[in-house]
């Protein structure tokens, strides 16, 4: 299993493993995975620290972390966040934000108390990844950087490929993968329809092989769908390095989830999810439920474009964090088709060393496909 990716990254297996769970980052570089740190939501403050507790957890390994700038963004480069959120929140119908509190109500989630104020995520520009870069850039063992949602601005790609670490961006077509190659990104993340949160049209079986043709050789990871060692062998054999994964790591024993949400996981069957725009304004694929379904009632609002459609929602998911159980049926889950082959809870190492064997097996059923010479 062991790829040139491997050899650049000083890892064992080319599993790429991403998380919004510090636990799940260092647990799976630990194992000779790579874990990725969703980096989305934390201030630069908070993902100091959140860093600082891997470097101490996860055994000299390498590991990443993962932003967001989206290919229209709203922010520009220098902009105050203060100011940001001012100029967007502006542009919020207070019909969106009132719809939003009432599917809450109507399912028994209690309000804000009034010295609770709900954070606004804007993160979804470069006015919030920048002190975010800028930050795991003090951390050496951080050694990739990954966008979502679009290509990275070239200086950024430059000083994070000065520091002696990799940039890789997530793309969801051919088209995408191009425009990030030419901005100088190092790894390109083909990311398929059947995967969880913010993804595009082509399934992964037609767009990993079409992106490792039309890059060669820049190196490819396979995502979207990926949940078992049979999977990981179908993506080297179309000729990606490595699989970068994101549902099956929520509901490892190591991921911080409410007893609630890892069933709703455990239950649920690969047609339980829905591409949605509900909560960030962009289709993202989470498990259908009383949200989802809310919005899409053809009386209802439209979700606004990102990120204006996240502001809107807030005040709904400070109160959903607050009353996580309450809140499980409206709670907005991402998740992919594969949640339908995630039915047992396991350590993150007992889920590397699950994807490792069942490739072996896999590859031994293949060679005994190919004849050979006596
Ligand atoms: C709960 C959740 C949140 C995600 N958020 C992000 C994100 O903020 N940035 C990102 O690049 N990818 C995000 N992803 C997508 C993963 O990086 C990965 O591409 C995807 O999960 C792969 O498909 P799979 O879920 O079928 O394994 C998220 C995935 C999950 C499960």
């Amino acid at each position: 299993m062991r790829t040139a990716i491997c050899d650049r990254l000083g890892i064992e297996f080319p599993i790429f493993a991403f998380s919004h769970c510090r636990d799940v980052v260092a647990a799976v570089s630990r194992a000779g995975g790579f874990g990725v740190l969703g980096a989305l939501a934390f201030s630069p403050e908070e993902l100091e620290v959140e860093l600082s507790w891997i470097d101490a957890h996860c055994g000299d390994r390498p590991y990443g972390i993962d932003i967001v700038i989206p290919r229209h963004d709203p922010g520009r480069a220098s902009e105050d966040p203060a100011a940001l959120a001012a100029r967007l929140r502006e542009q919020v119908p207070e019909g969106h934000r009132a719809f939003a509190r009432e599917i809450l109500d109507a399912h028994g989630v209690p309000g804000l108390p009034p010295e609770a104020r709900a954070r606004e995520l804007v993160g979804w520009t470069q006015t919030i990844a920048r002190p975010q870069i800028a930050t795991a850039l003090r951390h050496e063992r951080v050694r990739l950087v990954a966008n979502a949602l679009g290509t990275p601005p070239v200086d950024l790609v430059r000083e994070i490929q000065a520091s002696g670490r990799l940039v890789a961006a997530l793309a969801g077509s051919v088209r995408h993968a191009l425009a990030h190659v030419e901005a100088g990104v190092d790894v390109v993340i083909a990311q398929g329809h059947e995967s969880a949160a913010h993804t595009g049209e082509i399934t992964s079986l037609i767009l990993w092989p079409q992106v490792v043709d039309a890059i060669a050789p820049v190196p490819v990871l396979a995502a979207g769908g990926v949940g078992t060692g049979r999977h990981v062998l179908a993506a080297l054999g179309m000729g990606a390095q490595g699989v970068w994964t994101g549902s099956i790591w929520l509901t490892v024993e190591e991921a911080q989830a409410e007893p609630a949400e890892r069933e709703s996981y455990l239950r649920a069957t690969s047609h339980d999810t829905v591409r949605t725009r509900s909560f960030t304004g962009k289709p993202n694929r989470m498990l259908r439920n009383a949200w989802t379904e809310a919005w899409e009632r053809p009386d209802t609002p439209d979700p606004l474009p990102m990120p204006l459609q996240g502001m809107a929602v807030s005040e709904a998911m400070a109160r959903i964090q607050r009353h996580p159980a309450l809140a499980q049926d409206v709670a907005p889950s991402s998740v992919g088709q594969v949640v339908g082959m995630m039915n047992e809870v396991r350590s993150c190492r007992e889920e590397v060393y699950r994807l490792v064997e069942e490739y072996l097996e896999a590859t031994e059923r293949i060679e005994k496909l190919v004849p050979r010479e006596t």
